[in-house]
């Protein structure tokens, strides 16, 4: 199993002047999902492939705060360096840094080709204000994939993870290995071990995840939204899974375009 190539998605990473290239195409059903779950359930891992299958983009909260961590200290607002301290320390980023971050992209939301939310939202509030903002721009929400694992499969996801500096893609040491130790088999850029997946950080982001983010599975199940997705198995098979109850919860709904 490789890892995949990350599709362009300049606007989301960049701001809201920033355009995709090549944009998205347009589908008259198109897939706005929210993928949810623990730190390292392999909520990234399925947004590449289900991008691949419908189209959606992968807008990832945790991705805009780690491109800016890539600029000089000195390009960043107080706010953005408040929000990385936060991040290394596996802590949520306060709620108001997040909100602006999307504030400012809800541009992405509307795009042609849907959208696959991985990260956000991850608290009552965040969840709330999504959902005004949705309602004010006239969008509504496919599905939530809630993706579930046991604690100890998490944990090993997580120690094993290793990302490439250049282009992003995960890998894993003994599930997803590269081909050549340490280097990424899409750009050749040196692989690393995110400051969030060390022993203490982990433990603090699941303690963080059960005691804010987990309350957003009844918020969603209230509201007819959530899919309950088994994480166990290979990445392909966990994609499969989501496709098929997606599937069964669209013929009964909205009629979405699946190809
Ligand atoms: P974020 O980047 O969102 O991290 P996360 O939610 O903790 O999720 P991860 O990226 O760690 O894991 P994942 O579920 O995507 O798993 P992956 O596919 O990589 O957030 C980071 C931080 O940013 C937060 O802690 C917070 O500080 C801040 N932040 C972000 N959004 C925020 C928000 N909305 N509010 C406040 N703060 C926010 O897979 C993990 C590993 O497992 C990989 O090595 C992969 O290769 C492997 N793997 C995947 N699937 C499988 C499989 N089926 N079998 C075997 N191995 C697999």
């Amino acid at each position: 199993m490789t890892a995949n190539p990350k599709s362009e998605r300049k606007a989301w990473l960049n701001g809201p002047s920033a355009q995709c290239a090549p944009m998205p195409t347009p589908k008259e059903h198109p897939w706005r999902l929210i993928l949810f779950g623990p730190p390292g359930v392999g909520k990234g891992t399925q947004a590449q492939l289900l991008h691949e299958r419908l189209g959606a983009c992968q807008l990832s909260t945790g991705d805009v705060f780690r491109a800016a961590g890539t600029h000089a200290a000195c390009d960043l607002t107080p706010a953005m360096q408040e929000a990385l301290a936060y991040m290394r320390k596996g802590e949520l980023v306060p709620d108001t840094t997040v909100w602006q971050l999307v504030r400012e992209r809800r541009g992405c939301l509307h795009c042609g080709g849907g959208f696959l939310l991985d990260g956000f939202p991850r608290t009552l509030g965040q969840a709330q204000s999504l959902q005004g903002l949705l309602d004010r721009e006239g969008l509504e929400l496919s599905a939530v994939l809630s993706y579930e694992l046991p604690l100890a499969e998490i944990v090993s996801r997580l120690s094993g993870r290793r990302t490439c500096k250049q282009c992003k893609a995960v890998f894993h040491r003994v599930h997803q290995p590269p081909k050549s130790d340490g280097v990424c088999d899409l750009c050749g850029g040196a692989l690393f071990q995110r400051d969030d997946d060390q022993p203490e950080a982990i433990r603090v982001r699941m303690g963080v995840y059960r005691s804010s983010t987990a309350p957003l599975i009844e918020f969603y199940q209230q509201r007819g939204l959530l899919i309950r997705v088994p994480a166990t198995g290979s990445p392909d098979e966990i994609c499969r899974r989501s496709l098929e109850m997606m599937e069964w919860r669209a013929t009964s709904t909205h009629g979405h375009e699946l190809a």
